[in-house]
């Protein structure tokens, strides 16, 4: 049996957080699989091993959790994210009714309006923080509005999503802080979110409508609301930001747009491989599992490392190299399998309507500062300045 290859690299200190990419390199390069001595678990760096534990439940289980810390693990089991199939099929079936194509085609108009208004205001400026002002306005707008929350909440809701990721990390100090917020969300779920606050057509009524029904048990609506406003607000405002830092650095990418819109969905694609804004997942093995000669045994918990995988140059050639020409649209940024991003059409449409906004009125993105927001799951930027003309 060969020896799998262990790294003590740290992937959770402030310097790793900021430039992942030179280690998750170093990890790609040991093997497809490595031993993480700092934390207990083995990770998997490589793009081939990614993707083919993320579509594979029965021997890559979430029901044990998918983060990294036990205390979260065992406080989340049972929600969607970390469930198996057939509790898991039963409680995504629902939750992806509001998230249907043809739903948010109905959505669309009302998302193209509202990055219009934004992007317009924000272009007159000609200055402005991409990162808060450009990219929270859409998704914070849309999830508030479409949940049915009205304003209940809204002021709190993008610190609680950061924490929702902060606390997957493994046990530092980033996960203990975030904590008490978590539990403010969840307590905002239970007490204050109940059926007769919420928005009687929005997305988490429909929930409660699901239960009367018999389609889910009733106690499972408040998690299920929350798999609407956590996962989906860091995660595309981060994906907006860093696009549009892309864009700053690589004014060439952005001409090549401009001539082409036909490419937008490529670039968004080209942007999320290669600043994935989910950076890790963790799965459990329910059996003995070989991975080209090493043997994994059953009940090690493993990290899929998306932002590696999406940089493996075995992939992808020239793996740090952004240009929207490339069309990756294998790459795992939402992930793949039962567990894929639920909201990945929505944020897809986010970005696009974005992008059409800002194509036509802006020649350049001129960059500023910028500041990167260090989270124990997620990256993206905190703040990102520019000047556009
Ligand atoms: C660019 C934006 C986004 C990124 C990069 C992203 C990334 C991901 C990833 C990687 C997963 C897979 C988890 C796994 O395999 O364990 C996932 C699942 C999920 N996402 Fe997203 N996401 C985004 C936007 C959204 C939005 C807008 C929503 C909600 C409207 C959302 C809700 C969810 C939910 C509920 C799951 C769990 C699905 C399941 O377990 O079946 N996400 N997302």
């Amino acid at each position: 049996m060969k020896e799998i290859p262990a790294s003590d690299v740290d992937l959770f200190t402030d310097e790793a957080l900021a430039d992942p990419y030179p280690l998750y390199r170093e990890l790609r390069d040991l093997g497809p699989v490595v031993e993480l001595t700092q934390n207990g678990m083995y990770a998997f760096p490589r793009y081939r091993q990614v993707r083919e534990a993320s579509g594979n439940w029965e021997v890559f289980s979430s029901a044990k959790g998918v983060m990294m810390n036990d205390q979260i693990n065992s406080a989340l089991e049972g929600v969607t994210l970390c469930s198996d199939p057939p509790e898991h099929t039963q409680m995504r079936s629902v939750l992806g009714r509001p998230l249907r194509p043809e739903r948010l085609r109905e959505l669309t108009p009302r998302i193209e309006e509202e990055a219009e208004r934004v992007v317009e205001r924000l272009v007159r400026q000609g200055s402005f923080d991409a990162a808060t002002e450009l990219a929270e306005h859409l998704p914070l707008t849309i999830v508030s509005e479409q949940v049915g929350l009205g304003d209940a909440g809204r002021a709190r809701m993008l610190e609680w999503a950061a924490a929702t990721f902060d606390a997957q990390g493994p046990m530092n100090q980033r996960t203990r802080d975030s904590f008490p917020q978590l539990d403010e969300m969840v307590a905002f779920a239970l007490s204050d979110a109940t059926r007769d606050t919420l928005r009687a057509d929005g997305w988490a009524a429909q929930l409660y409508t699901a239960a009367e029904q018999g389609d889910l048990p009733v106690e499972k609506c408040p998690f299920m609301m929350i798999d609407y406003i956590a996962p989906s607000l860091d995660t595309t405002i981060y994906a907006i930001s860093s696009a549009i830092h892309l864009f700053a650095r690589h004014p060439e990418q952005w001409n090549v747009l401009r001539e082409d819109h036909s490419l937008i969905p490529h670039a968004i694609n080209e942007a999320l491989r290669l600043e994935s804004p989910v950076q890790r997942f963790t799965r459990v093995l329910t059996e003995d599992y070989d991975v080209e000669g090493y043997t994994l045994p059953a009940g090690s918990r493993v990290v899929l490392l998306y932002g590696a995988a999406n940089r493996d140059e075995r992939k992808y050639p020239d793996p740090d190299r952004f240009d929207v020409r490339r069309k990756p649209s294998d790459h795992l940024a939402f992930g793949r399998g039962e567990h894929v991003c639920i909201g990945m059409n929505l944020a897809r449409i986010e970005m696009r309507a974005l992008f059409e906004a800002l194509l036509p009125r802006v020649g350049r993105f001129e960059l500023l500062e910028s500041e990167l927001a260090l989270n124990n799951t997620l990256r993206g930027l905190g703040s990102l300045k520019v000047r556009v003309s």
